[in-house]
């Protein structure tokens, strides 16, 4: 498949399809209309042809979508089969519970490290790996080389440690320590989460007393 700019909103609607196509899965549904997906997932049929029409369009007239094919497709788009490396640095409660919780296989990844500077964690088991110290990280990046790293540590300590990483060969950021990573790679990508803006947008959403689903934005 050609590479090709894709717009971010596109971008960040395609786990939300890979997601409702596998649920359609699991209902044993073979194929779909735009139609009856947009209904399904309060967007628009338009909508959701446009978007697909950014990767050549999966459907065929009068038959709609495969459902596993699109799912397959959508899936190689996103790179669920790859298997990239991520280490997670900051195992306090925040990253337990990603580390715990989160199926990283899933999505295309695969935790392998878990650090802290805490001395009490150290080799204290989570999601089937020990914490380890910090000391140990340059030595662990040189030997498994993964590629992305999630941040759940506090925001003064993000940036020293995001300049290590970025020598230590990582390229991509999973960044929830609520500072704004100064990076000017342009080939390193950074995702920051804020649980807390969703919850706002949430808020005004309620304030306004109008129901707004912001997920597909
Ligand atoms: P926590 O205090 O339970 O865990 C932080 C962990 O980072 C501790 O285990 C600590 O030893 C470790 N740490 C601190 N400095 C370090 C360094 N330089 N290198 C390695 N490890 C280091 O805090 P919690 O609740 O897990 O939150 C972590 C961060 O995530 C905080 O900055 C918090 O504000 C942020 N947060 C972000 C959210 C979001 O939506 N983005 C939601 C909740 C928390």
């Amino acid at each position: 498949m050609a590479k090709q700019a894709i717009s971010t909103p596109v971008i960040r609607r395609l786990p939300r399809y890979y997601r409702f196509l596998g649920e359609l899965e699991q209902e044993d549904m073979e194929r779909i209309s735009s139609k009856e997906l947009a209904r399904r997932m309060g967007l628009s049929a338009s909508q959701i042809r446009q978007d697909f029409n950014c990767f050549g369009g999966f459907g065929q007239q009068g038959y709609g979508y495969n459902i596993s094919e699109l799912r397959e497709k959508i899936g190689m788009i996103l790179g669920v089969n790859e298997r990239t490396g991520v280490i997670l640095i900051g195992a306090g409660n925040l990253g337990k519970a990603i580390a715990t919780h989160l199926d990283f296989q899933k999505r295309g990844c695969e935790l392998i490290g878990i650090f802290d500077s805490n001395p009490d964690l150290h080799g204290v088991n989570t999601a089937g790996l020990p914490i380890l110290p910090m000391e140990e990280l340059s030595a662990f990046c040189r030997k498994h080389k993964p590629q992305v790293a999630v941040l759940t540590i506090p925001k003064g300590a993000a940036q020293e440690l995001a300049d290590q990483l970025i020598s230590l060969g990582i390229c991509g950021f999973w960044n929830f320590s609520h500072f704004d990573l100064r990076i000017n790679n342009p080939q390193i990508i950074v995702e920051n989460v804020h649980l807390g803006d969703s919850l706002m947008t949430l808020a005004y959403c309620m304030h306004r007393g109008e129901g707004c689903d912001t997920s597909d934005e």
